[in-house]
């Protein structure tokens, strides 16, 4: 069964800035899409799909040479993350048999280190369903109320032990993504949420927190340091 990659990259980033969509944001020279499709362009993967917005202009503008002939645009991003996901799948469907593998993965997630992908590979070919990866919580978790004037209080404290973090890569069959996704209802912000309304329980892969999502300002230094670090690891080895 053969495996592709989809990275949905139709969001504007709003929380990370209002000038550019956060996926072009640069980070150790190249743009964070950049650092996303080369973490999941590799063997066994065969194909990268990148899901735009239709109106997408920088795509075209970046220097994708280091993928020649692996990396697929396709300019159907929708409204919520779900529908660009979607979109992209249903556009990628005519190369994709129903049995063969999806991973799903964030543009906002640059630094997905490469053991992690290939654990959640093996992981979840060995299941039924599909596997995400994912990290236990390892803070204590407060539920908010709002106060007096708005302010934010503690409400309650929250159980960590049973909860986890889910990142992407998320693995699962093509034809059940589909299924699931189409059939999805309210804010279901990741493929295993939509999996899950079916009944199944996709397996949870532990990752690492070097995989870290990209959503406000400060995020963009840590991000970058991961990636400079390593790339100097690489050039010494
Ligand atoms: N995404 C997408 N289509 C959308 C919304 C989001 O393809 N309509 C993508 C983003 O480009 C990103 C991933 O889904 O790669 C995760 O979403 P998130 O981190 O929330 O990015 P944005 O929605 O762009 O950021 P924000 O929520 O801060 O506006
Ligand atoms: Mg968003």
């Amino acid at each position: 069964m053969a495996l592709f990659a989809i990275i949905p990259a139709a969001g504007s980033g709003t929380r990370l800035s209002k000038k550019q969509p956060k996926q072009y944001a640069k980070l150790a020279g190249k743009p964070m899409l950049w650092h996303a499709v080369r973490a999941v362009c590799m063997p066994p993967v065969e194909t990268v799909f990148v899901v735009l917005a239709p109106d997408d202009k920088a795509f075209a503008r970046q220097d994708w040479k280091a993928f020649k002939g692996k990396l697929e645009p396709l300019y159907c991003g929708g409204k919520t993350r779900r529908d660009s996901v979607y979109n992209g799948l249903v556009a990628a469907m005519s190369a994709v048999d129903p049995d063969d593998w999806i991973l799903v993965h964030d543009a906002a997630r640059p630094c997905l280190p490469k053991k992690d992908l290939q654990k959640l590979i093996r992981e979840a070919r060995a299941d039924k369903v599909g596997a995400i990866l994912a990290q236990p919580v390892a803070e204590t978790v407060k539920r908010s109320a709002e106060g007096l004037a708005g302010t934010q209080r503690i409400a309650a404290s929250e159980d960590r032990a049973r909860l986890w973090l889910a990142q992407t890569p998320q693995m699962f069959r093509a034809g059940l993504l589909a299924q699931a996704l189409r059939a999805a209802r309210g804010a279901v912000t990741d493929e295993a949420g939509a999996v899950e309304q079916l009944g199944l329980k996709p397996r949870l892969v532990g990752g690492s927190r070097e995989n870290l999502k990209v959503t406000w300002p400060e995020d963009l230094a840590i991000a970058e340091a991961i990636l400079k670090s390593r790339s100097a690891r690489e050039r010494r080895a």
